[in-house]
């Protein structure tokens, strides 16, 4: 982990309300592994906390990318920015997701930006391959199809208004193809809102099915110093401890979690 000044290589739009910010970070993105992310000083931002934490979607030659979506303060800022720009960002922090224990049949759940770390793991998993389950409301929340269709990944697009896909939750996707494949024994990846994250883990416990939940929590410092970011982790023992998402996560095992309410 270290502060490196990156420079921005491009800025587009992707689709909805989604841009992709390509980003010239040698240090940070040869580090970098899926799951991790960065922690981005916005340009031209007032206020007390002036990062916010994005997921690296893609790290390589010397160059990485995140993919956001505008959704306040913060990410508006973000969109003033231009190709030659200067871009403070401390990373690549958190621990990212096992690749080592993927087993032969890894199902990725991603709703909506949770896509992009996914398509980074799915690049690392190559060359197995598995099924990803992409949700979002709309057709316009739908990203990435075609990163994973070229890695020969089974894509399964749901939305909630049924303008791609089929409609309905992801999560319902999912349970078709755990009720198809009574013996497989999957090693399931999600990252997305905190409801589909959720959901995800119920059914990996109930199945026991290893779930690997990418967490989405507010962030302050992004470095353990500053107790915004804590949620509540069983441990092998027994008891539960506040664990800090930005340094101990963002990954925990679905078991481990300890919902609120
Ligand atoms: C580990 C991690 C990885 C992330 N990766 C990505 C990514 O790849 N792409 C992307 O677009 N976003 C990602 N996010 C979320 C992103 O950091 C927030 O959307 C961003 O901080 C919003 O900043 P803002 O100032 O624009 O919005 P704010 O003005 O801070 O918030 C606008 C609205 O969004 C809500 N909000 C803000 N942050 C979050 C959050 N973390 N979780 C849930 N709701 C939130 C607020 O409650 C508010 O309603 C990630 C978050 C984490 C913790
Ligand atoms: S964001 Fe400060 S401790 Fe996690």
């Amino acid at each position: 982990m270290q502060i490196e000044q990156a420079k921005v290589k491009s800025h587009t739009l992707v689709g909805g309300d989604y841009r992709e910010l390509v980003l010239s970070a040698p240090h940070t993105a040869g580090a970098a592994r899926p799951g991790q992310f960065v922690h981005l000083r916005v340009p031209r931002l007032d206020g007390s906390v002036l990062r916010r934490p994005f997921s690296i979607y893609r790290a390589r030659d010397g160059q990485l990318s995140i993919l956001y979506k505008t959704v306040g303060r913060g990410t508006e800022a973000m969109e003033a920015m231009a190709v030659g720009d200067r871009v403070d960002l401390i990373g690549p922090l958190g621990n990212g997701f096992p690749v080592e224990a993927a087993g032969n049949s890894p199902l990725l759940v991603a709703g909506g930006y949770g896509v992009a770390p996914l398509s980074f793991l799915a690049e690392e998993l190559a060359p197995t391959r598995g099924t990803v389950f992409i949700g979002g409301g709309a057709a316009r929340d739908i990203l990435c199809v075609g990163d994973f269709e070229s890695m020969g990944w089974e894509v399964r697009i749901t939305t909630e208004d049924g303008s791609l896909g089929e409609q309905g939750l992801v999560t319902a996707a999912v349970d078709g193809w755990l009720a198809a494949h009574p013996d497989a024994t999957p090693v399931l990846y999600a990252c997305g809102p905190e409801g589909l994250l959720r959901a995800v883990g119920e059914r990996g416990v109930a199945a026991s099915h290893t779930a690997w939940l990418s967490l989405d929590k507010h962030m302050g410092c992004g470095i353990g110093a500053c107790l915004a970011c804590v949620q509540k982790i069983r441990g092998e023992d027994g008891s539960v401890a506040w664990k800090r998402v930005c340094c101990d996560g963002p990954v925990f095992e679905a078991a481990e979690v300890e919902w609120d309410g």
